[in-house]
This record gives C-alpha cells, structure tokens and sequence, in this order.
C-alpha cells in the first residue's frame, strides 16, 4: 500500500468483526513498532499483546475508552530502566514521544494489512498493571485495540489553519 493512502485514510476503529487477528499479523504490528524512533536509540518500550478472550475482557472491563471488546489489545509501555539515561520530566516527556511513535508505526501498519485499530489513552493504569503482571518499571502508556474492522468510519474533519510558513501566524501567499 502506499503511504500516502495509508496516512490519509487511516482511521480510528472501535467497531470489529467476529474474525480473529491471526498471529502472523500481529507480529508484523509488533515488528513495525520496534522500527519506530527512539530518543538516543535506546528503545526503552515493552508492548503487551493480548488476544486471550478472557483477558482482552477483563481489560475492557476496566477501560472506560474501549467501546467494542475487540480481538486484540496491544499496551505500549515505556521501560523506565532501558530509559533512565533521560530522566526527569524531560524523560518522561520523550518515554511518551517514543510510545507515540510506535503507536503510530502499529496503526500504520494494521491499515496496511486490512486491520482497524486504534489509540485507546482513557484506561486503568493500575489495573492493567495488574491484568499484564507489569512490574513497576514497566509503564502503561498507550492501549491499542486491534481488529477485522465492520467498515471504514468516515474522517473526521481536519482543521489546515494550523500550519504556517517562516513564523507563526504567517499562512501561506501572505
Ligand atoms: C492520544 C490519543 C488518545 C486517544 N484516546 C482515545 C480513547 O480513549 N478512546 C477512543 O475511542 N479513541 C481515542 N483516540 C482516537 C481519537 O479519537 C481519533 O484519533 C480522532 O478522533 C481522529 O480520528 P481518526 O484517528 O480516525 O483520524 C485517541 C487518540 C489519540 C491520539
């Protein structure tokens, strides 16, 4: 596919078919994720992928931001001893730009292979700890859902008046 199609008409999913997610699929959203950048290379994420029913339940149970239990859940979470080289809020600030990125990797992705997904950031954190068995240093930044989308929603509208030319404030022809 090409990138341009798949930046441009990607969308968040929250409606999904009975069709598993196979897990040859899945590994190549775990793959693409791993290719994201990383503040200094350093890679310091962890990504939980959860396709056991019972378990992708339960989550839902306690994420006020999932609508629909999909077939697959994907936490991206920043690893705070692969990242203690950037500490302070500076660091915690770029553990998040990172899982962003490989948030934005995966979705890119599923698009690519006939997959919905999109960012859940309304959940539980304390609870999925608990759920994932994440230890401390492991932290719950992003959910992911995964899944055969029903159909393609329509694009919410997107505001261009955002982006400007040499300064602030300065449009383009202007
Ligand atoms: C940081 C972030 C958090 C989000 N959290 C949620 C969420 O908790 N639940 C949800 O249904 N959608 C969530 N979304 C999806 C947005 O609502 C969606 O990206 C936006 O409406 C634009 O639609 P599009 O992705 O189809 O272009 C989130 C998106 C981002 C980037």
């Amino acid at each position: 596919m090409e990138l341009e199609r798949a930046i441009l008409e990607r969308r968040s999913v929250r409606q999904f078919s009975d069709r598993p997610v196979e897990r040859p699929v899945l590994e190549e959203l775990l793959e693409a994720a791993v290719w994201a950048p990383s503040g200094g290379n350093c890679q310091p994420w962890a990504f939980v992928c959860v396709t056991d029913p019972a378990v992708v339940k339960k989550i839902c149970t306690v994420t006020p931001g999932i609508f629909q239990v999909p077939k697959a859940l994907i936490c991206v979470c920043s690893d705070a001893i692969k990242g203690r080289s950037i500490s302070g809020p500076m660091g915690e600030m770029i553990q998040c730009y990172n899982c962003g990125m490989a948030a934005q990797n995966i979705m890119l992705r599923a698009y690519d292979q006939g997959l919905g997904s999109c960012v859940i950031a309304s959940f539980n954190g304390t609870a999925l700890r608990v759920l994932l068995e994440l230890p401390e240093h492991i932290v719950p930044r992003l959910l992911l859902v995964v899944g055969y989308p029903t159909r393609q929603p329509a694009p919410p509208p997107r505001n261009m008046d955002v982006i400007f030319w040499d300064k602030y404030g300065k449009e383009d022809g202007q």
